[in-house]
């Protein structure tokens, strides 16, 4: 049996807000970790920062450079496993342009899915509940005080919802990374590459560093600490679930111990907070007025482009497969949040 201590890890977008996480609970549990990421991000920026002074370490290499790159090292890398994340995560951005979103993070994948097949080595890849696309609007809703809810009392979308055949926006972010499935699917059955792909829903937690285009929750908390103004994008009453990013963490460690074991092959799963751990837009404005004591100002704006009213993982596959059940609640979740906004 093959376990982490004995293990190199790959991790692309290292330096973001999930990869930076992994890192720091992962470091000291693996042989080594090669972090690749051009610094693109704001959070990847910031994080460059602390990764300096807080990471000692010998056994984290960085490269700083863009995955489209990546193939020039491929004789410099020896990892066991790849957790790929590096991607442009900028909805607002990736709108004004479709061609720069399909080249970072479909090309990227690809370029990405190419050293896992020239090292035969398996990838985890992270994926988007967007592939979904607002397809999922249709599903009835009724809209209550705070939030909407389905009518026919659905807990959440399952891997089965279809993604196919639909059509309906997803959003060239969303657009960006079904394609780049599409592409760990071919890998998959051409080169036998084992893949397994998270389709994440929000995830929130320390070193996030959002911005209005991405991290909507570090955004708010922000905004309310600095008693700067949040901008909601329709009612306010869309509902997601949420992850705190160390529940992601443990389920990525779980997930590279399976994949360096050979237990999965292709598999793909809804990961979120799940039913359990659902607000909606006007609620966590509501949990954070309650924690700073202030009342948040809120400006109202048209609803964006593909933005779904609700969404909730079905997380019962990822689940049962790893054992695996978010441990953190909302309150206390955003609660660490807007005390790690500086
Ligand atoms: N945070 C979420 O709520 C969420 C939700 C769904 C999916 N995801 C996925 O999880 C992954 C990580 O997200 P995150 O929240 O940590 O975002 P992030 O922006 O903090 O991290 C992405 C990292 O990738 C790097 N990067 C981007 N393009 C690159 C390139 N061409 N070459 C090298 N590095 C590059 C950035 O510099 C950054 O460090 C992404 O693939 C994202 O699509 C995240």
């Amino acid at each position: 049996m093959k376990n982490l201590k004995d293990s190199n890890i790959l991790i692309t977008g290292g330096l973001g807000f999930i990869g930076f996480n992994l890192v720091l609970k992962l470091s000291s549990k693996v042989k080594s970790i090669i972090i690749f990421d051009n610094l693109f991000s704001k959070s990847s920026k910031k994080n460059f920062y602390l990764f300096k002074k807080l990471i000692t370490q010998k056994n984290i290499i960085f490269f700083k450079d863009n995955i489209l790159n990546i193939d020039k090292f491929k004789t410099k890398l020896d990892p066991d496993v790849i957790i790929h994340l590096a991607a442009d995560l900028n909805q607002m951005k990736g709108e004004k342009n479709l061609e720069k979103i399909i080249r970072n993070n479909t090309i990227g994948t690809l370029k990405v899915l190419n050293l896992a097949s020239y090292l035969k080595i398996p990838l985890i890849f992270a994926s988007t509940c967007k592939v979904y696309s607002n397809w999922i609007n249709k599903i009835p809703i009724i809209e209550k005080e705070t939030r909407y809810v389905w009518e026919n009392k659905i807990l959440g979308i399952s891997e089965k919802f279809p993604i196919e055949k639909n059509l309906a926006p997803r959003g060239a972010y969303g657009l960006s990374k079904y394609l780049s499935e599409e592409i760990c699917k071919e890998y998959f059955c051409k080169y036998k590459i084992p893949v397994i792909i998270n389709r994440l829903s929000g995830i929130y937690g320390k070193y996030q560093w959002g911005t209005k285009g991405y991290g909507w929750i570090w955004h708010f908390a922000e905004s309310v600490k600095k008693d700067k103004q949040i901008n909601v994008y329709g009612t306010g009453k869309q509902v997601r679930d949420i992850l705190f990013v160390d529940d992601l963490v443990d389920l990525l460690k779980k997930q590279t111990l399976a994949l360096l074991n050979n237990k999965f092959r292709f598999e793909i799963y809804n990961v979120g907070g799940g039913p359990q751990n659902t607000v909606s837009v006007l609620e966590v404005i509501n949990i954070l007025s309650k924690i700073s004591g202030k009342q948040a100002k809120i400006k109202f704006f048209p609803e964006r482009y593909a933005d779904l009213k609700i969404y909730i993982s079905d997380i019962k596959k990822v689940s049962r497969d790893f054992n695996w059940h978010p441990k953190i609640k909302p309150v206390r979740g955003i609660k660490v949040v807007y005390n790690s906004v500086l």
